[in-house]
């Protein structure tokens, strides 16, 4: 199976994959964090926006939402749950926007899908020039020194008759700025057992790496990874929550 296959071939389980996940809790932090640290403007893009989960809760909060991803599957389905956002199918390195843009966010550590440091860089001056004066890009990062190889998450639901197991997990050899997610999902149905794994090549660095790409660019606030509750990060955890208020 080529790899990213759930971005393209599977596309319709990827929801199932992502039942558990507080989309609402999520969405409802970063307009928080958006309120203290923004212009106050609703014009919003997410980024690597999947099948629009988080574009349906900005524009249910008022936002001019709006979402873009790198496969025309997953832009089908956002399409069909917000048929009055926009989406294009732009690659985030190098994407343009048509008006200058008050809010942008990239969930699920979907920007670490920038494959090196250099497309990276691309990506974040994308996003800086995207962004009116004041704008605020908010993402969610992981910091490759602090990857368990050996943590592999695994759910299970039963949808239609068939039971699915969904797991993932960070791989990081330990050298470089490539680091991979690994994803399996099987479907049991009837006894029969399909399975499919695949392998996402995304960028590796530390958070200090990160904060240099970002710092020129950016006032850089970092979180604990928590949408429950807005604290500053304390330094230690391997995740955070990025909010950078455009210079
Ligand atoms: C883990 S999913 C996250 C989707 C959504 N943000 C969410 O939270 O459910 C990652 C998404 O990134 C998209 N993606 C991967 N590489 C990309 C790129 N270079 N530019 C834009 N989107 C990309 C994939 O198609 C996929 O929809």
């Amino acid at each position: 199976m080529s790899s990213n296959a759930l971005y393209t071939d599977l596309s319709s389980y990827y929801d199932l994959m992502c039942a558990d996940i507080d989309y609402p809790a999520q969405s409802h932090c970063v307009g928080r964090l958006h309120q203290l640290f923004g212009n106050q403007g609703r014009r919003h893009l997410d980024l690597a926006c999947g099948t629009g989960p988080h574009v349906r809760h900005f524009l249910d909060a008022g936002y001019r939402s709006a979402g873009l991803d790198i496969n025309q599957p997953m832009l089908d389905i956002a399409r069909q749950r917000c048929p009055q956002a926009h989406f294009s199918r732009q690659d985030m390195a190098s994407f343009q926007v048509g008006e200058p843009l008050d809010l942008i966010t990239c969930f699920l550590y979907s920007i670490h899908y920038n494959p090196g440091v250099e497309q990276l860089q691309a990506c974040l001056a994308s996003v800086h020039a995207a962004l009116a004066q004041g704008g605020v890009f908010c993402f969610n990062s992981v910091d490759k020194g602090l990857i368990d190889n050996r943590s592999f998450v695994r759910h299970g639901v039963e949808h239609d008759g068939s039971q699915f197991t969904f797991g993932s997990g960070w791989y990081y050899s330990g050298e470089g700025e490539r680091q991979a997610l690994r994803l399996s999902i099987e479907k049991t149905t009837a006894g029969e057992t399909q399975a499919w794994e695949d392998e996402h090549p995304m960028v590796a660095l530390t958070f200090a790496e990160l904060r240099q790409l970002l710092e020129p660019l950016f006032e850089v606030h970092a979180f604990e990874h928590d949408y429950e509750r807005i604290t500053p990060w304390a330094g230690t955890s391997g995740n955070a929550l990025f909010v950078c208020v455009k210079r």
